[in-house]
């Protein structure tokens, strides 16, 4: 079974096709990083618009590599939600059209769902049940992983998303969008002790908060700009490592706790934010000191991109999903209203 993958839901267009027991054969991502800078953050119309643009001459590229006809196709998956409805819009239409036209199903994917999953595409893969920390642009959640669409979120941001901390911090610092993975780069130069951060609900539960760290790095921001308001490189690098710092010990000391919590065993990580050096190194020290097992797809899987979706479509081949509408775009979907595929429907 082959099935093509389509993610559409912010900034990048993803293309791959996964065929059961051979895994992804070809995949194609458009970042549109430098129509977006200009801005400063995603101009939804922007996206979309380019995503229509890039869309389909990627779906031929990932055939000719693969060595595939689109007749070869047995279904597929694109990003239902949730994400920016434009964005969402051109994938699930040209999805959807492009399936009606081959009469194979159009499989409409939770694009946390298509996170979750994408550790299965890299060996070893975890068993079930795991314990996931998601944590993207848009989201930070714990999730109790049991199965596909078997999932309960025991932990979440309150306010702001991990990545989305990362990018305002990153803005604040004047470093260029997308922030995160430039603050990171940043940081990694920088001492993460010159500045004392606060750990938001640090042994207080599982939720997470991001929005009082932001607060506080604009504060120490300020403390340290010269008269005319520039920032030293040395402390702008400090800075980022502090935040960082602060960023990387509230999810390690969530996660333990959680494992704690669960009794599991495993922990995959999951999410554009997973993609942090400083995380994965961090988690993988936690994993050993608790004995748990800690999974971290490559950075690749872990931001955004038409693999998991190709992947979470093949999962779902057969389940209540494809009862779904061939063409559905929901911006805002919890990830705790799916269920498990049932393979005998
Ligand atoms: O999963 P993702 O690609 O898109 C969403 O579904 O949101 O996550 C994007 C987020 C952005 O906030 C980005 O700044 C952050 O992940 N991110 C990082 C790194 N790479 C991406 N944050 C910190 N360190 C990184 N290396
Ligand atoms: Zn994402």
């Amino acid at each position: 079974m082959r099935v093509l993958g389509i993610e559409t839901s912010c900034d990048e267009t993803g293309v791959a096709l996964y065929e059961a027991g051979r895994g992804i054969r070809a995949e194609r991502l458009a970042s549109q990083v430098a129509i977006h800078s200009a801005y400063g953050g995603v101009v939804p119309e922007l996206a979309s618009r380019d995503h229509i643009a890039k869309l389909l001459p990627l779906v031929l590229d990932v055939l000719r590599e693969a060595e595939l006809e689109l007749d070869d196709l047995d279904a597929i998956a694109y990003t239902a939600g949730p994400g920016l409805i434009g964005a969402l819009l051109v994938g699930g239409s040209l999805a959807a059209s492009l399936a009606y036209g081959l009469k194979i199903p159009a499989i409409p994917v939770h694009h946390l769902e298509g996170h979750l999953l994408a550790c299965m595409l890299e060996e070893p893969h975890p068993e079930f049940p795991f314990l996931a920390l998601l944590v993207s642009g848009g989201h930070s959640q714990l999730i109790e992983v049991a199965g596909v669409g078997r999932y309960r979120i025991i932990g979440e941001t309150l306010d702001d998303a991990a990545g989305e901390a990362f990018d305002k911090v990153a803005r604040l610092l004047g470093l260029p969008y997308p922030g995160g993975p430039q603050l990171a780069a940043l940081a990694e130069q920088g001492d993460g002790d010159r500045y004392e951060l606060p750990r938001p609900l640090r042994g207080q539960g599982l939720d997470m908060s991001f929005s009082g760290l932001k607060t506080a790095m604009r504060l120490a921001i300020d403390s340290c700009r010269a008269a005319d308001g520039s920032l030293a490189d040395r402390a702008r690098a400090d800075l980022a490592a502090s935040f960082e710092k602060a960023v990387v010990e509230t999810l390690t000391g969530k996660c333990r706790q959680a494992l704690e919590a669960t009794g599991l065993a495993r922990l995959v990580i999951a999410g554009g934010v997973g993609a942090n050096r400083a995380l994965r190194a961090s988690l993988a020290e936690l994993g050993r000191s608790v004995g748990a097992r800690v999974y971290y797809p490559k950075p690749a899987l872990c931001t955004d991109n038409g693999a998991m979706i190709a992947y979470a479509g093949w999962c779902r081949r057969l389940g209540p999903q494809t009862k779904l509408p061939r063409f559905m775009a929901k911006p805002r979907w919890p990830l705790d209203e799916l269920e498990p595929p049932d393979f005998r429907t």
